[in-house]
């Protein structure tokens, strides 16, 4: 499906009935990440899951992104969907940068968050470095350039092993991500503010679920989270990656599920 909100077309998918949950995709993916959570939970839920400007299907807008404009996004498109009901909203890695965002601005508007391979902490020096240096090179060279070394460094070995079409998947997302949709990406991650401020005001029940071989967000920075959100519940998924949402889908599930049942 396909709307106009906030200035660009945005492509999401919005299926089946009942809660609504909100999936926000990570760097630089779109919403394909989600398609095991997607079959699994519209079943008992109202699922939505957009491309966020520039991925995917999503109409790209050139100039600098941020995390709020993002959150802006989000918004606009739950109010273009009529939805009124507090959400649970899911945020992977970047999709997490997103979330705490979305939670200080419409803190109303949410219900639990699910926060996935995702840290509270801003960049460091040396991270912002390498940011501007995957945007010069994707400027001179295209995204082809990064999409083998995000790939490894986005699934597990195991997964790179014995799961080709998985792994096909994921190279796929990333050659349809536009330049102006990573460029904005890596300017929002890199001014991105810390959120770990954040963590001790969250009121809503929060799942935090982890990856035991994330290579981009290390395990302790998610155990910290849970330690500091007043009702947060750690999850690790053995044999995943910084995707465990598709790298061990029947955990995941479960886990989202579980917690979704015991919401009040
Ligand atoms: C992501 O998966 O969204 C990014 O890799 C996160 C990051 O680079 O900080």
């Amino acid at each position: 499906m396909h709307l106009k909100i906030n200035g660009f077309e945005m492509a999401f998918t919005s299926q089946g009935e009942g809660k609504p949950l909100l999936f926000v995709h990570g760097f630089p993916l779109n919403r394909q990440l989600w398609r095991p959570q997607v079959e699994a939970l519209s079943r008992v839920a109202h699922v939505i899951a957009p491309d966020l400007r520039g991925h995917g299907e999503s109409q790209a807008v050139p100039g600098e992104h941020s995390l709020e404009l993002f959150a802006e996004d989000l918004n606009a498109l739950l109010d273009a969907l009529h939805v009124k009901e507090r959400v649970v909203l899911c945020g992977l890695s970047m999709g997490g940068y997103i979330a705490f965002e979305f939670y200080r601005r419409y803190t109303t508007r949410v219900d639990a968050l699910v926060l996935t391979a995702t840290r509270a902490t801003a960049d460091t020096k040396e991270g912002r470095a390498a940011r501007e240096q995957m945007a010069a090179l994707v400027r001179q060279e295209g995204i082809a350039s990064i999409v083998e070394g995000m790939t490894t460094r986005l699934l597990s070995p195991n997964t790179i092993q014995t799961h080709k079409s998985l792994v096909d998947s994921v190279r796929q997302m990333m050659n349809e991500v536009s330049i102006e949709g990573v460029l904005g990406d890596l300017w929002a991650m890199k001014n991105r503010p810390d959120s770990t401020p954040t963590l001790r005001t969250i009121t809503v029940p929060t799942l935090i679920l982890h990856g035991e071989e994330d290579q981009i967000v290390p395990q302790e920075e998610a155990r910290r989270m849970a330690q500091l959100i007043p009702q947060a519940q750690f999850i690790r998924i053995p044999q995943a990656g910084h995707l465990p949402n598709l790298e061990q889908p029947e955990a995941f599930n479960r886990a989202l599920q579980d917690f979704i049942q015991s919401l009040p």
